[in-house]
């Protein structure tokens, strides 16, 4: 998330409803290095699932996506499918999208779409800090024709404080795809505190939300069947190899998946099976694993109406909508500023 205090963005012209921003001073702080020195010198080993995603790492996800055990994906789709033109009817007023990890803008499609249908011209900004976003914003622009799209690389946080004092224009907030799920409680608040910032009463804000189910159902999912979960997750350990010079043999660690019903969450680990140093030149260190150590490497947190509700409450928003699919796997939220603050 991190604010880094009026970063100045450079714009590139693509074409005529098209436009890219970037922070110009490219502030990429690189920390990876040191997350990942904190995460396994830990006396809990960890590491940030937000560096799951390489180029690698994304093709995996989008494997996982294309299985029968990972519902969510295509859960959210068909709500959004259902759904798309009562949220555009509902917000008749706004001419602009914001979505936050747009990642390949796919599912957005039907929102578009129906919001175009009875608007002449729509805005869409998708903040990424990827570049995929430049080439589905291409796409994006060349099937609808009263489409504009700003394509922001950049933090959530920037992307938004550099759009919004720009644009005041009524607003929609997509944050789909249940990556609010990698947060914990206090970050989730604290991300929707911050959102809470940019808008205005008459702005919504879309939250898409796994929900809690059967354990079979749940374990499934981030185990399935080919494979795809368990690269997915190795994947992290091969990035250290490969950017940080590290020597992991992805051959000694086990993926597993477990959901944890105490606190509403799918724990991914990879097992050590046997003891091991693993050298990693990047962090100027070598790392010892006990034969059966694991390194956590994400939460997936699911929910209810009663969690959902209890995080509007806290963050000082107010819920609006709860729209759900017919076997009640995923759930899209709408929010928005409590009436009087
Ligand atoms: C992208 C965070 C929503 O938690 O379901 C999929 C990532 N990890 N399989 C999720 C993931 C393992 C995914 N999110």
């Amino acid at each position: 998330m991190s604010k880094t205090t009026d970063l100045i963005f450079n714009e590139e012209i693509i074409n005529e409803r098209l436009r890219v921003y970037k922070p110009n001073n490219s502030l990429h702080i690189d920390s990876f290095a040191d997350d990942v020195k904190t995460g396994l010198t830990s006396q809990n080993k960890f590491l940030l699932p937000k560096y799951f995603y390489d180029e690698k790492g994304s093709e995996y996800f989008e494997r996982i996506c294309e299985t029968e055990e990972y519902y969510p994906t295509r859960t959210e789709i068909s709500i959004l499918k259902n759904l798309s033109d009562t949220i555009s009817e509902r917000n008749p007023g706004t001419n602009l999208i914001i979505e936050l990890g747009s990642g390949s803008s796919f599912k957005t499609n039907y929102l578009l779409r129906s919001f175009l249908k009875s608007r002449r011209s729509l805005t869409y900004v998708p903040i990424d800090v990827s570049n995929i976003l430049i080439e589905s914003s291409r796409i994006l622009t060349e099937n609808y024709s009263g489409l504009s799209v700003k394509g922001v690389i950049s933090f959530y946080e920037d992307g938004m404080d550099f759009i919004v004092s720009k644009d005041k224009a009524t607003k929609l907030v997509l944050f789909l795809g249940s990556s609010i799920g990698n947060f914990s409680e206090e970050e989730r608040i604290e991300f929707m505190k911050m959102l809470k910032k940019y808008m205005n009463n008459s702005d919504r804000l879309l939250i898409g939300f796994d929900l809690i189910k059967s354990k079979k159902i749940l374990e499934d999912a981030y185990n399935d069947r080919k494979g795809f979960t368990a690269k997915f997750n190795l994947n992290i350990i091969q990035r250290i190899n490969n950017e940080l010079d590290g020597k992991f043999d992805l051959t000694k660690f086990r993926h597993s998946s477990v959901f944890n019903e105490e606190k509403n969450r799918i724990e991914m680990y990879l097992t050590a099976i046997e003891k091991m140093d693993v050298e990693i030149k990047g962090i100027g260190t070598s790392i010892s694993f006990d034969k059966g150590e694991k390194i956590h490497t994400e939460n997936s947190y699911k929910f209810n109406y009663k969690i959902i509700n209890k995080l509007a409450e806290d963050s000082g928003m107010e819920f609006s909508d709860y729209y759900t699919d017919e076997n009640e796997y995923f759930s899209i939220c709408a929010f928005k500023l409590k009436a009087g603050e």
